[in-house]
């Protein structure tokens, strides 16, 4: 079988070298010249996630992956072709922008050779299949084709085995031709236990942003709990620990933090939201978890200056973590960002360190130093604050951490320790519901 993915970012890169890994034949398109000449020269890939370049290797040189800017005569000799390209928020109403869908569904339009699956892999709106046919028919009258939804459920840092190893593929199609040719597609998934879900378009879409949204609200709802459980005297990871116990509610999405972040959650979150209103249904629980988490990140500034006697004022912070999560570069909405942006309002410095998103974050940060590892940035602060779960933040030497601080004080917002292990080495300890 013969794909081409359109757009070679996070998720066009990890689909189309996924698809080559289960035998498909891929090749990836992209226009930015650069990118396609380091990805096949070099195998260079433009994004952080972990096992995606020994996987991009592999496949190229087995010689089912290739990169090209070429998409017309990719387009033509393909079966399916993935549209995964961006849909950033729009500034002004979190719409989502289809500006990058709709082109690229113009450009396949022209190029469509024999019967061709246009599938939108991009989150985008209830309602953008139907749109993306009427592009490509008014472009191209003859072309042979059906749009399908596949919406993606891969998470940052853990894409290749959500790819390989996911809960579920959901495809919406209703054409009969496109159905076979999907289920061709995800047959060496489903050969591995993956269960694939047919569903009509719209109903497709609407499962992508129903997940995401729900995951969202289950994170903004034990953000909630934690708060309450500082106030009672509860614990809030054995609280989400007993709760995720019932298999009704889950384990999974109940560790509390400082609010969710990334590229996706915030966005798609605004986009249900905007849907909804246009759509004159009053989504309030989905407003309600916006505003939330929000809030939150304003709010987790002060929780580290009530550490410090109530003032950040001439005070220097130790941050460890700017993604918005571990395992990735990826600092967009990170709400270390907007706590570091915070706690600079109020008047502390900063000293950061993070693995692999000190790059990113110095095109979001200013006035912020960077220390080169997760001591460094202790020397002389008044308190150590950990932002971002990284595994190598879980095991730092406490008794070297607390020498180095001029305050004995670790605020740690994604709660890597034990209160026992953290105060018997001599420090203040503050985390989030306990
Ligand atoms: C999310 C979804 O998990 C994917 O299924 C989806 O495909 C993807 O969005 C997308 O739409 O493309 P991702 O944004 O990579 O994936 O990140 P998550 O792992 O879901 O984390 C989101 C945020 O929630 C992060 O800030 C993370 O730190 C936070 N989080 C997550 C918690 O605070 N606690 C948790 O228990 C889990």
């Amino acid at each position: 079988m013969k794909i081409a993915v359109v757009g070679t970012g996070y998720v066009g890169l990890v689909s189309g070298t996924c698809f080559a890994s289960i035998g498909h034949e891929v090749v990836c398109i992209d226009n930015n010249k650069d990118k396609i000449d380091n990805l096949n020269n070099r195998g260079v890939i433009p994004i952080y996630e972990p096992g995606l370049e020994d996987l991009v290797k592999q496949n190229v040189a087995e010689g089912r992956l290739e990169f090209t800017t070429d998409l017309k005569a990719a387009v033509a000799a393909s079966d399916v072709v993935f549209i995964a390209v961006g849909t950033p928020p729009r500034p002004d109403n979190g719409q989502a922008d289809l500006k990058y869908v709709y082109q690229v569904a113009e450009e396949i339009g022209e190029a469509i050779d024999g019967f061709t699956v246009v599938v939108d892999k991009s989150t985008v709106p209830i309602g953008t299949a139907e749109e993306v046919t009427a592009i490509i028919e008014k472009v191209n009258p003859e072309a042979d084709f059906a749009v399908v939804s596949n919406p993606e459920f891969l998470r940052e840092g853990f894409a290749i085995d959500d790819f390989l190893n996911g809960d579920r593929v959901v495809v919406g199609v209703e054409n009969s031709q496109a159905e076979e040719l999907m289920k061709e597609v995800y047959i060496p998934l489903e050969k591995r236990g993956v269960q694939v879900l047919m569903t009509r378009v719209k109903t497709a879409e609407m499962i992508k942003y129903a997940s995401n949204t729900f995951l969202a609200t289950k994170l903004g709802f034990i953000n909630e709990i934690a708060d309450l459980c500082e106030k009672v005297g509860a614990d809030v990871d054995q609280v989400a620990h007993a709760m995720g116990m019932d298999t009704r509610i889950g384990a999974k999405f109940l560790q509390a933090g400082p609010g969710f972040g990334g590229s996706c959650f915030p966005k798609d979150t605004m986009a249900l939201e905007y849907i909804a209103k246009e759509n004159g249904c009053d989504l309030s629980i989905v407003k309600a978890t916006i505003d939330s988490n929000v809030n939150r990140k304003l709010r987790m500034a002060e929780k580290v200056a009530e550490a410090l006697d109530g003032s950040l004022e001439g005070k220097t912070i130790g941050v460890l973590g700017l993604a918005f999560k571990g395992n990735t570069d990826d600092t967009r909405e990170s709400p270390a960002i907007a706590i570091i942006k915070e706690m600079q309002k109020m008047g502390a410095s900063i000293k950061a360190y993070d693995p692999a998103a000190i790059e990113e974050a110095k095109h979001e940060l200013t006035d912020v130093k960077y220390g080169s590892d997760e001591y460094s940035v202790c020397d002389n602060a008044d308190a150590l604050v950990i932002l971002t779960e990284w595994t190598q933040f879980a095991v730092l030497d406490l008794e070297l951490v607390k020498a180095k601080l001029n305050n004995p004080i670790l605020v740690d917002l994604r709660n890597l320790y034990s209160v026992a292990e953290v105060t018997t080495k001599g420090l203040k300890y503050y985390s989030i519901g306990r």
